[in-house]
């Protein structure tokens, strides 16, 4: 008895195995498959991303095609990409919190998550009902940030979804908020001797927390849980990028032929440049590069980039 049943179990053993197998070459075929196509707009969340938030804190909706993340007084809660990606378009629309926001911070970002990492963010800082977001972004570079800008967006940010993305190829870094440019990032490396992230592959992350220090009017309104679960809403996970198999950025640093690497995207066009100068004469709420209390020398990268 005692034999025959250690049989079976091993032989369920394996086939679990077996199971597993099988599912992890689905999945790795299907982003494969993915990333020859070039949307991954109707692609399910879960195939791309992992969440270790509870079901408290993290929903699927829609049939994998949206999720979302919630806040309360017990947790903050967020998901990253399952890989790692190098240059190209990355990008998600988000449709933020609604009503009484304040205090709460919704940040989309990617992130090498190396000691000297590189990173892009847009950060969403809530408010009171019927007052303005502010869209927070920044850039690190080799592990060196402290690039921050502020603007108000045009719109109601929850009151639908808009697509917050970042086009990353060698010469430039351009956020976008549906096709409208916000802010530009030259690499000035041959110029000037600056770091710019061409190096290492990031992964994409969200989440949203209790920032009621900082986030609202510089941390003078609290954050009120009588308004929580406060819940951001996600859909069309669009990533049309070089993926860094096992994490390695090598295969994507050696790689030219992505549609980002043609010179159409090396630098902003007219339109783009017109729209660009459009937000930094009526959006902007903080600019680090005229910020001289922080930087009595402006940085030198601010007289190359338009905003
Ligand atoms: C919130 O609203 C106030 C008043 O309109 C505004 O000054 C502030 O910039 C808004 N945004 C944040 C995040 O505080
Ligand atoms: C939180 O919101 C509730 C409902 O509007 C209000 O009664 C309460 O005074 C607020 N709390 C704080 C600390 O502002």
């Amino acid at each position: 008895m005692v034999a025959t049943s250690y049989y079976e179990g091993f032989q369920g053993w394996r086939l679990v195995l077996c199971v597993t197998c099988i599912v992890s070459n689905l999945q790795i075929l299907l982003v494969l498959g993915q990333y020859e196509g070039s949307n991954s707009g109707s692609t399910k969340f879960m195939t791309n991303y992992a969440s270790s938030s509870d079901g408290q804190h993290f929903r699927i909706l829609s049939n994998g095609q949206q999720v979302q993340l919630l806040l309360d007084e017990h947790s903050a809660s967020g998901f990253v990409s399952k890989h790692k990606y190098m240059f190209g378009r990355i990008g998600m629309r988000i449709k933020l919190v609604p009503g009484n926001s304040a205090g709460t911070v919704t940040a989309y970002y990617l992130s090498s998550d190396t000691a000297r990492h590189d990173e892009m963010d847009f950060e969403f800082l809530g408010n009171v009902s019927g007052q303005p977001y502010i869209l927070q972004t920044n850039i690190y570079a080799g592990g060196k940030g402290q690039r921050e800008q502020r603007i108000y967006l045009w719109f109601d940010p929850s009151a639908d979804f808009h697509e917050y993305s970042v086009l990353w190829n060698r010469k430039q870094i351009v956020f976008y908020v549906d096709d409208t440019p916000i802010r530009m990032f030259k690499n000035n490396k041959a110029a000037l001797g600056q770091d710019y992230p061409d190096s290492q592959a990031v992964g994409i992350y969200s989440s949203i927390w209790n920032g009621e220090n900082w986030a609202t009017n510089d941390g003078w309104v609290k954050l009120n849980w009588t308004y929580a679960p406060f819940i951001v809403t996600y859909e069309k996970f669009n990533v049309d990028a070089c993926l860094a198999l096992q994490h390695s950025s090598d295969p994507c640093i050696a790689a030219t032929n992505g549609w980002w690497e043609e010179s159409e995207y090396e630098t902003l066009n007219f339109k783009d440049v017109e729209r660009l100068n459009w937000v930094k004469e009526n959006y902007v709420v903080y600019n680090y590069c005229t910020d001289r209390g922080r930087n009595p020398i402006r940085p030198i990268e601010c007289d190359i980039n338009i905003l």
